[in-house]
């Protein structure tokens, strides 16, 4: 995820800007930027790589000026190089910015007919353009630009913007993407996070969606886009920098545990149309064409991203009626595995990097296959290698342990379902729409979940002392049953075993007793009967239950030792749900226990050997 950092006051910028810049590195960036203002003229510095380029870019063309803005960017428009680093300028104007602009395409359209030549690829020149627009159409202030830019933009941003025409004014706007101002005595800040502002201040301002605001070095002016004037109190920030860097959170997994409702709704944003019960095309990168010739779908995968795609499996064969195959990536490289040009190979993978996936893919190619790579990190080898990529938007993940990620991979293998589906007739523009609109609808609904995560700290402390765990589903709680287990076992080193509720009397049911507790995916769907039933078997070997259900559900509620609640949601959609407690009971455990949450013995986060 992108950071952003601003200064305004009577000391060199450039300086305070890079060392902002290196509080939010962490998050992970691919190159970064800074706009000066000297007075008189803005001087941009961009290079692509790490914080050290621009030192050095710095070092041989000092910045003077004493107002300016800066970004580390993580790609989602337009690949990691110079052209498309932050910030972007159009006319006198100069924009960083951290979102996703959705209604870009439209916008882009329309500025390129009115004679603006685009440089990047980017969502964010735009924004510059529209502000520089708005100046040159008569906006007499740089505040009163910005405001009638973002009347034309839709999606989520927070935006820092400066203006030659006006030295010693930074305006920031936001919009679903976190913007504070730091207070200081004789100078005001902005950043995307609190981190970057730490070493300056502790006093706050964070403004909230719709509005903006415009920073002066003694003066901070807020309104909302629509005019209101907002009055907001400052807050103490006493997190130590090691906090702040969490969110406040005691570990980046839990952190990304609770950023799933935003990494959902980025990685649906834009490409959703509930009007037409469609998903747009050109965000997927398949023409109607490809979708319609396609005879097989062939996921490859690892870890996580193996569990995401085998509900994108039933999800593809349910939606879209096309015939789709799973393998682990591993297997598939040495098994001298047969594609055919009509096979559409999905391979998924967080990093893009995964050295498994990417040979599956090589042999995929080898044989004409058609490749569509699913990664979170914008042109990582498996996109590059692929025909086409759907890119999850869940920002950069930190912990080894995958959380936000998956979800947001079940977010876009929905999608790539809905898509497929309707292309091929397969699927009723009734049906589609409702599959979206429960799918809209779970960013809402995992925050619900998160806020009644400390219930799952008791729950916890009765799984710290197992040695040995089963989880159990059925359908699309398979899935999530191993996902749950790999959780548990890569950070809290008990062993856990995922397996079809159904496989479980051929044998797991062996292992079940008094002392080994059973971890159930139960929530009412199409299969829910078929689980109880396994729930009973399990009760009636003394095994102790952890369900996962729904709110109401008095038949488990007798069953299980603990249970954990779920709204009523579509089938479809219910892994995106289903998944956040067994995330939060595995932190929870782990971190009983005391082990390192954040990066677990023998593993990493991207696996680019065998
Ligand atoms: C588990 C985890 C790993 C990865 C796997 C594949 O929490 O993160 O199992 O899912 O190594 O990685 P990617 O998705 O980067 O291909």
């Amino acid at each position: 995820m992108c950071g952003i950092v601003g200064y305004v006051g009577s000391s060199l910028a450039a300086p305070i800007l890079l060392d902002g810049l290196r509080r939010l590195e962490y998050r992970g960036y691919d190159s970064a930027g800074l706009a000066i203002h000297d007075g008189k003229q803005i001087e941009i510095l961009r290079t692509v790589g790490k914080l050290g380029r621009l030192s050095e870019a710095l070092r041989a063309h000092p910045l003077q000026g004493t107002v300016g803005i800066g970004h580390t960017r993580w790609a989602t428009h337009g690949r990691p190089n110079e052209v498309n680093a932050h910030p972007h300028v159009a006319g006198g104007v100069a924009v960083v910015h951290n979102g996703i602009i959705e209604n870009h395409l439209a916008l882009r359209h329309e500025l390129e007919s009115d004679g603006v030549k685009l440089l990047s690829d980017t969502d964010t020149e735009i924004a510059a353009h529209l502000v520089n627009r708005a100046l040159s159409n008569g906006c007499s202030t740089l505040f009163e630009a910005v405001r009638h830019a973002l009347r034309q933009i839709q999606g989520a941003y927070a935006i820092a913007v400066v203006c030659a025409s006006e030295p010693g004014v930074i305006v920031v706007a936001r919009n679903a993407s976190p913007l504070v101002i730091g207070l200081g005595d004789d100078a005001n800040l902005c950043g995307s996070d609190i981190p970057a502002l730490l070493d300056h201040t502790r006093n706050m301002v964070f403004l909230d969606d719709g509005e903006l605001a415009e920073i002066r070095a003694k003066q901070v002016r807020i309104e909302t886009v629509d005019g209101r004037v907002v009055q907001r109190p400052p807050k103490h920030i006493d997190w130590n920098p090691m906090m702040a860097e969490k969110g406040g959170f005691k570990h980046f997994m839990l952190k990304e545990i609770h950023e799933q409702p935003r990494a959902v709704e980025d990685t649906l944003r834009g490409r959703v149309n509930l009007a037409a019960g469609d998903v747009a095309g050109e965000e997927i990168g398949l023409s109607a064409e490809v979708a319609r010739s396609i005879t097989r779908v062939y996921f490859v995968a690892c870890g996580t991203s193996y569990h995401a795609t085998i509900a994108g499996r039933y999800w593809i064969e349910q939606l879209a009626r096309v015939p789709a195959v799973v393998e682990m990536a591993s297997e598939v490289r040495y098994r001298d595995p047969v594609f055919t040009p009509t096979d559409l190979v999905v391979a998924v993978s967080q990093s893009g990097e995964t050295a498994d996936t990417l040979a599956a893919v090589k042999a995929a190619r080898a044989q004409g296959a058609k490749v569509l790579a699913v990664a979170n990190v914008l042109d990582s080898a498996i996109p590059r290698l692929a025909d086409a990529s759907l890119y999850t938007h869940a920002g950069p993940e930190i912990g080894v342990a995958s959380t936000k990620c998956f979800t947001a991979q079940l977010a876009a293998l929905l999608m790539l379902a809905v898509y497929l589906g309707r292309r091929r007739e397969s699927l009723t523009e009734e049906r589609a729409r409702q599959v979206l609109q429960a799918l809209i609808e779970i960013p809402n609904q995992m925050r619900t979940l998160l806020g009644q995560a400390p219930y799952l700290l008791g729950i916890a402390k009765r799984f710290v002392n197992a040695t040995d765990v089963l989880y159990l589903g059925r359908g699309l709680g398979f899935p999530i049953a191993l996902e749950g287990a790999l959780k548990l076992k890569e950070i809290s080193y008990i062993h856990a075993e995922g397996y079809a509720a159904g496989e479980m009397k051929h044998g797991p049911i062996a292992l079940i007793d008094e002392n080994v507790p059973v971890a159930v995916v139960c929530p009412r769907d199409s299969l829910y009967e078929k689980v109880i039933s396994n729930v009973q078997e399990v009760r009636a070997r003394e095994g102790r239950i952890f369900a996962v259900a729904t709110s109401g559900d008095s038949a488990i509620a007798e069953l299980a030792e603990h249970l954990f609640l779920l709204p009523e949601v579509r089938e479809e959609v219910l892994p995106l749900l289903t998944v956040v407690p067994f995330q939060l009971l595995a932190y929870h455990v782990a971190d009983y226990k005391g082990t390192d949450v954040d990066q677990p013995r023998n593993l990493a986060k991207t696996v680019t050997v065998e």
